[in-house]
């Protein structure tokens, strides 16, 4: 065999293994782009924090999620959506009161998003919280459910201390 026929030879071969690297990459990354994410923003499963990081007392807040990281009396993890049940407001945490208080309309809950007052129809709306392979809480804010009831609580506790927001609304 001649010098040239190697050097075809040789040339052909090396031009489709590329070519099957280059398919292999390209349906990898293919493959890749089509595979759902396993986090996302608000509206899918957003990752948070460690389940260390969530207060004994009082909520952390996930402006990603759109929600608050809380505890119930059980020492089970909660989250709270932050959008008022009545028309949608976020309704903050108030330190010193221990209790959501929405500023538009007055409607407040407790600490576990029970149903205090106010024109909200019902307690605050929770989000599954499930902890992931990689120690983190992740908050499924695609899978909103409902508040309790009025009349319905987890946590009956009095408010510990002023309302941050003024009453009469
Ligand atoms: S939006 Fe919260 S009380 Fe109306």
């Amino acid at each position: 065999m001649s010098y040239n026929m190697k050097r075809r030879s040789f040339i052909t071969k090396t031009g489709v293994a590329g070519a099957g690297l280059i398919g292999v990459a390209g349906a990898w990354t293919s493959w890749d782009l089509i595979q759902p994410l396993p986090t996302s923003g608000f509206g899918g499963k957003v990752r948070t924090v460690p389940e260390s990081a969530v207060p004994d007392k009082g909520v952390l807040e996930v402006p990603a999620a759109r929600a608050y990281l809380g505890k119930d009396p059980d020492g089970n993890i909660v989250a709270y959506s932050e959008k008022c049940t009545h028309l949608g407001c976020r309704v903050p945490f108030c330190d010193s009161s221990s209790r959501f208080e929405c500023p538009c309309h007055g409607s407040v809950f407790n600490q576990s998003g029970d149903y205090i007052k106010g024109p909200a129809p019902r307690g605050m709306d929770q989000y599954p919280v499930e902890l992931g392979e990689d120690g983190l809480l992740y908050i499924d804010t695609g899978s909103r459910m409902d508040g309790p009831a009025p009349g319905t609580f987890v946590l009956d506790e009095p408010a510990t201390g002023p309302a941050c927001e003024a009453e009469g609304h």
